[in-house]
Parts: C-alpha cells; sequence; structure tokens
C-alpha cells in the first residue's frame, strides 16, 4: 500500500521587501543578494498574522477540498513558538474546527520538524489506512537587523494531507538519518531574533546532507542517477545549488553544468526566491514550487528531498509523483496571492520588525491588514484571539 502526501497547500503573507531596497539601505551591492544567496523578496507578515493564522490559511483549500472526516492526528512544526505550554495545534484545531477524537502536538527541531512529523504521520497511516493525518509546517524567519542573516528573512506555512494511496507524492520507505549536538543557528527562549554562526552553519548542512545521503543510499540501493529533480531545505536558494553541486560530486562523481542543475532543481527554487526562508515549511515549499512549475509532467518521477534543522537534525528521503497529481494542486489560487502582494518601503519594513507584541495582560484590538482567511484580531488578558475573515 502506497502512503505520503495527498494534498499540499502552501502560505505566504500579502506583504514583502524586495532585497534591493534593503541592499540600497544598508549600503550593500543588490547582487550580493540577488546572486551570492540567490533571493529576490522576502515576504513580511502583517502584525494581525502569526504562525497559526497562516497554518490555518495554508490548510484552508486542503479541507475544503477533502473536510475533515478522518483527520486523526494534528501534527504542528514550527520554531516559532507562540506560547511555552499549549500548543499551536490547539489553537489551529480550534480554528480549523477539526474533530475532537484527533491527536494534536507542536513538533520542534529548527527547520527540520515538518519532516519528523511527515514521517511519524506516514507510520501512523501505514498501520491504519483509514486514517488521516494534517501536518502543517509554519515559521517566521527573524534576525537582528543589519545582521548577515537579515536578507535571508521570510515568512510562510505548508499544509499537507497524509493518507494512503495519495493523489500527489507516495513516500519510499527508505530514509537516511543525521543527529548531532551543534551551535550553528539557536534562538533562546528570551531572544525574538535567531543567532547564528553563519559559514559554520553552511558546512554543517553539507555533513549532515553527505551523512544522509550514505544512510539511505545504502537502504534503498538507489544511486544519484535515480531521482529525477532534488528538493532541499532552502534557507536561500544559493544553499540548494551549493548542495546539489556537492552531493552530484560526492554521489556521482559529476561537475553539474548550469543547464543540468536549473533542471534538476531550478523549478523547487523560485517561490523561495521570493518568499525567503519559511524555515520548517521551506523543504515543502520547494516541493510546491517544483510541482507546480515543472513544465515536464512528472508522473512517476522519483523526487530526492533533504530536509536540514540546524543544532543539528537532517534527513534524507524520497518520493514517487503520482498520476494526476496537477489535478490535486492549488497553482492557481498560490500564484494569485504572489502576483497580488504589496511592496513595502523600507521604513514600513522597520516599523513592523520594531513592533513588539503586546505583554501587558490589557486589551489589544490589532488594526486589519491583509491575511488570508484567518488573521490575528488581537489579544486579551495574555489571550490570542483569532477570527476567519471570509
Ligand atoms: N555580487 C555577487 N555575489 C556576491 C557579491 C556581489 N557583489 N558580494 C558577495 N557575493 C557572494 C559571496 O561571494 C558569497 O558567495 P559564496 O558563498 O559562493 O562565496 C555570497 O554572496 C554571500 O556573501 P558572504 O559570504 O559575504 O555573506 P555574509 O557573510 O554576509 O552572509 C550568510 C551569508 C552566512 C549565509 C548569512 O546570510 C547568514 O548568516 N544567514 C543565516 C544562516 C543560514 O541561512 N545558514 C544556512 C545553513 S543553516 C540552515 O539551513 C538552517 C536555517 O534555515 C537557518
Amino acid at each position: 500500500m502506497k502512503v505520503g502526501i495527498d494534498l499540499i497547500s502552501f502560505y505566504t503573507p500579502q506583504y514583502y521587501l524586495d532585497l534591493k531596497t534593503l541592499a540600497g539601505e544598508r549600503g550593500v551591492d543588490p547582487d550580493k543578494f540577488t546572486i551570492g544567496i540567490g533571493q529576490e523578496k522576502m515576504a513580511i507578515p502583517p502584525p494581525d498574522e502569526d504562525i497559526v493564522t497562516m497554518a490555518a490559511s495554508a490548510a484552508h483549500p486542503i479541507l475544503e477540498q477533502a473536510g475533515r472526516e478522518g483527520i486523526e492526528l494534528l501534527l504542528f512544526a514550527t520554531e516559532s513558538g507562540i506560547d511555552h505550554s499549549k500548543a499551536a495545534a490547539m489553537f489551529l484545531h480550534g480554528l480549523l474546527k477539526l474533530p475532537t477524537r484527533c491527536r494534536a502536538v507542536e513538533l520542534k527541531q529548527a527547520c527540520y520538524s515538518a519532516t519528523a512529523g511527515l514521517q511519524l504521520a506516514a507510520s501512523m497511516v501505514a498501520a491504519q489506512p483509514d486514517r488521516k493525518a494534517l501536518i502543517v509546517g509554519s515559521d517566521i524567519a527573524r534576525y537582528d537587523l543589519r545582521s548577515p542573516g537579515e536578507p535571508t528573512q521570510g515568512a510562510g506555512a505548508v499544509a499537507m494531507l497524509v493518507t494512503a494511496n495519495p493523489s500527489v507524492l507516495a513516500l519510499d520507505p527508505e530514509t537516511g538519518l543525521y543527529a548531532e549536538d551543534v551551535m550553528d543557528f539557536w534562538r533562546p527562549n528570551y531572544r525574538e531574533e535567531a543567532l547564528v554562526d553563519g559559514k559554520y552553519s553552511m558546512r554543517v548542512y553539507l555533513t549532515a546532507l553527505e551523512e544522509c545521503w550514505k544512510q539511505y543510499t545504502e537502504r534503498s540501493g538507489r544511486q544519484f542517477h535515480d531521482l529525477a529533480r532534488y528538493c532541499y531545505h532552502l534557507p536561500f536558494t544559493r544553499m540548494a545549488e551549493k548542495a546539489h553541486i556537492r552531493l552530484a560530486k560526492i554521489a556521482a562523481l559529476k561537475e553539474l553544468t548550469s543547464a543540468e542543475l536549473e533542471t534538476e532543481i531550478g523549478d523547487s527554487l523560485r517561490y523561495n526566491r521570493i518568499t525567503g526562508n519559511t524555515y520548517s515549511a521551506s523543504l515543502y515549499e520547494g516541493l510546491t514550487s517544483l510541482l507546480d512549475h515543472g513544465a515536464d509532467d512528472l508522473v512517476g518521477q522519483r523526487i530526492g528531498l533533504f530536509s536540514y534543522g540546524s543544532g543539528c537534525m537532517g534527513e534524507y528521503f524520497s518520493g514517487v509523483v503520482q498520476p494526476g497529481y496537477r489535478d490535486h494542486l492549488f497553482t492557481a489560487r498560490l500564484r494569485a496571492l504572489l502576483d497580488g502582494r504589496t511592496e513595502l518601503t523600507y521604513r514600513q519594513y522597520e516599523d513592523i520588525f520594531q513592533l513588539g507584541f503586546p505583554t501587558d495582560g490589557g486589551d489589544h484590538a490589532f488594526a486589519q491588514y491583509r491575511t488570508g482567511p484567518y488573521r490575528l484580531a488581537g489579544v486579551s488578558q495574555h489571550k490570542r484571539l483569532y477570527e476567519k475573515v471570509i
């Protein structure tokens, strides 16, 4: 029996900062951002949007299409948690009106945890094929102003329905894992912005990739040429290019031409280039981008996926694209969202960045910005208040 992703939906906020604007403000050559790190725009959530509203907006079209029946597992992957105790999954469960007979929990391991969620969900469905799982990854990537990480900020959420006999991607059972306790990127509980040892984080990412690939190939017997396309965790698109060039070298003893690089990973990078890092969602944003943009029919093709979360945890796995997958994508909806976004000035970006969340326990109603179908209406007595917009 096949198990995997039946539906996948990506959401990103409706505001962005053009990195050329940021480069101008920071006195940096714009090519450093657009070519050197490979990013054009970064998504900025307005004050009435958070990880819960983004996750709900990502999941909304899935529930419209597939309904709620049979969803017995809700896993919320994030490293931008809003509460030390209550899982973001509980807020989401309420907003989406999911069945009460459901196991709902939040998962954390930097940008990796949505993959843990996907694999846990696949195990549950393999054991109980009539059950379904909803996995979301939702994050806001935030670094200090004027730090090297600043141009790699972004925001977004992915939602995936995991079922038996999936419509989009059937997962292969073999995976390669790599866990190591390192300090390449972290965010202590008292900080809003991540801390990062940037160059070191890139080296650890590549080490994790090599180690995961080794185990994946040992277990599956597959080689580089058995995979038609490759998706990577995307802190910025140049990282995926560096990773893929490295993988080709160690796995196939091959120097990739730029045409091969474009064919093998190009389509998976298009969304990330204009949203920025979406942390736990980013690998799956890449998968969505590949499926949405692929001019070729990918039916029957095997896709390789590398998930990486600093700290660090890596996993290499793969899946096969299913017949009719294009009929199950939400391409037009996402394109309309991306095409209709509002550009921010530098001043507006910094004003939103500096806006602190009220912590005085009072009643605060939040001004209404452009959001998806759900928004954060305010906070009262330390309780976040969400509402459906449409
Ligand atoms: N034109 C074209 N390219 C230029 C250029 C110009 N004018 N100026 C510089 N560049 C190139 C540089 O040569 C460099 O390319 P190479 O890496 O190929 O040499 C690239 O632009 C970046 O320049 P720097 O190395 O000088 O950049 P930096 O030190 O200011 O910052 C960074 C780069 C370390 C990635 C920083 O953005 C950062 O810390 N980001 C956050 C951490 C991160 O994303 N790490 C990735 C791995 S960890 C992970 O994946 C988890 C996660 O999501 C965070």
